[in-house]
């Protein structure tokens, strides 16, 4: 039996009488920054029912206008702020008070009643007394509880089956992933919850999670082929690819400001990659940022790129080879 079957399986069998509610008070981890996460996820007071992931109370569910594809997961995303405390919103970005903790659950659409799809993973940013700390909990089987997986745990990788049955390779990164991506994306590590990735409905329906009413940075895109790509790239690339160099992480500026002037006619520069222009106008597969992205993930692949992003992510993303290529076809007309 796969593992998705035998996960639906487990669900119908516990019901929902398998999942108790926890308790409404958060819990002491929420409220003492100096203590650890908890082992286990039902302790950690995040979801008042693990079977339909429905939030405790507290948490704010929000969806980044600009996110992450990885692997056709469905995602989740919650905030919770210290009782008390708010978003600082300054000119040089946001501040995020100690003890404010992000939350990302990974599901696959299979199972009725339990958002749609059967968790996976769990992962946790948390700004605590010493800094911010990255924690990964792994689903069980059955969908009612998670173990928070050890600092230095490898990657975990099993076989899921995806809605037509098929099997593929799903990778739970370990924590020197998460500071591979999070770490580089500079300070504060939040990713897509700021003003340059910020939920319109969360600006507007929650103004008491904010110091001052925040802001979006629009994409300064020339029309709507490239907002699609700019919109792709803040959420698949920009956390790497942000201008300054950080450790062995690429440095060549992906933001939407710097998109076009850094790619469209400009040759590679990376001493570890391939050769070529980044972005050839009309020709999607002489450009090097779509050979990157799409042809580098064939498995048939000869060329010298790595497939970008270089971690998080097994299966091309279909979607995106369609944005980048509509993008430099449009650019043929300029
Ligand atoms: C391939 C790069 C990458 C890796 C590896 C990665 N993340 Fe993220 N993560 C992102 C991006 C990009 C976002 C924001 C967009 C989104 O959520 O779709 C994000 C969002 C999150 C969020 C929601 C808050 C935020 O920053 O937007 C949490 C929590 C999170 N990640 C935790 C982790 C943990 C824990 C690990 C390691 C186990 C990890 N991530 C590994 C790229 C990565
Ligand atoms: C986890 C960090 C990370 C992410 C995310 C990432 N890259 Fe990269 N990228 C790198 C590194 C490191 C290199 C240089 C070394 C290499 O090529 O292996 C690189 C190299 C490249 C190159 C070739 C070198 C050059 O000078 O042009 C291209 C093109 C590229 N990235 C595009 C992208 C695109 C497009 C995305 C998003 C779909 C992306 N990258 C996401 C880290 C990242």
């Amino acid at each position: 039996m796969g593992r998705l079957a035998a996960c639906a399986l487990c669900a119908l069998l516990v019901g929902a009488s398998g999942c108790g509610e926890d308790d409404p008070a958060p819990a002491p981890w929420l409220l003492d920054p100096a203590l650890p996460m908890p082992t286990w996820l039902s302790a950690a007071g995040i979801y008042a029912d693990r079977l339909t992931l429905a939030p405790a109370d507290g948490f704010v569910v929000y969806e980044p206008p600009h996110p992450l594809y990885s692997n056709r997961a469905t995602k989740q995303r919650l905030l919770w702020l210290p009782p008390g405390t708010r978003i600082a919103v300054g000119p040089d970005g946001w501040g995020f008070p100690l003890g404010a903790v992000l939350v990302k659950t990974f599901a696959y659409r299979h199972v009725e009643g339990r958002f749609g799809d059967v968790a996976i993973e769990t992962r946790v940013i948390r700004r605590a007394a010493d800094g911010w700390q990255y924690g990964v909990y792994h689903w069980d089987e059955g969908g009612d509880e998670a173990r928070l997986a050890a600092p230095r745990w490898p990657e975990a990788r099993f076989l899921l089956e995806d809605l037509n049955g098929s099997d593929f390779t799903y990778v739970i990164p370990g924590e020197l992933d998460c500071e591979a991506c999070h770490a580089t994306h500079g300070d504060p590590p939040v990713i897509g919850l700021g003003p340059g990735n910020l939920d319109p409905a969360l600006a507007l329906d929650r103004p008491e999670l904010f110091e001052a009413p925040p802001a979006a940075d629009p994409l300064p895109a020339r029309s709507e082929p490239e907002r699609a790509a700019m919109s792709y790239i803040v959420g698949n690339c920009a956390h790497c690819h942000h201008g300054a160099p950080r450790g062995d992480n690429a440095s060549f500026d992906l933001r939407p400001a710097a998109l076009v002037a850094n790619t469209v006619g400009v040759p590679t520069e990376s001493s570890a990659s391939g050769d070529g222009i980044r972005v050839v106008p009309g020709d999607p597969a002489g450009s090097a940022l779509y050979e990157a992205v799409v042809s580098a993930r064939d498995p048939g692949y000869a060329g010298d790129f790595k497939p970008m992003p270089p971690v998080g992510i097994v299966d091309l993303d279909r979607e995106a080879a369609d944005i980048l290529a509509d993008w430099i076809d449009s650019l043929e007309a300029e």
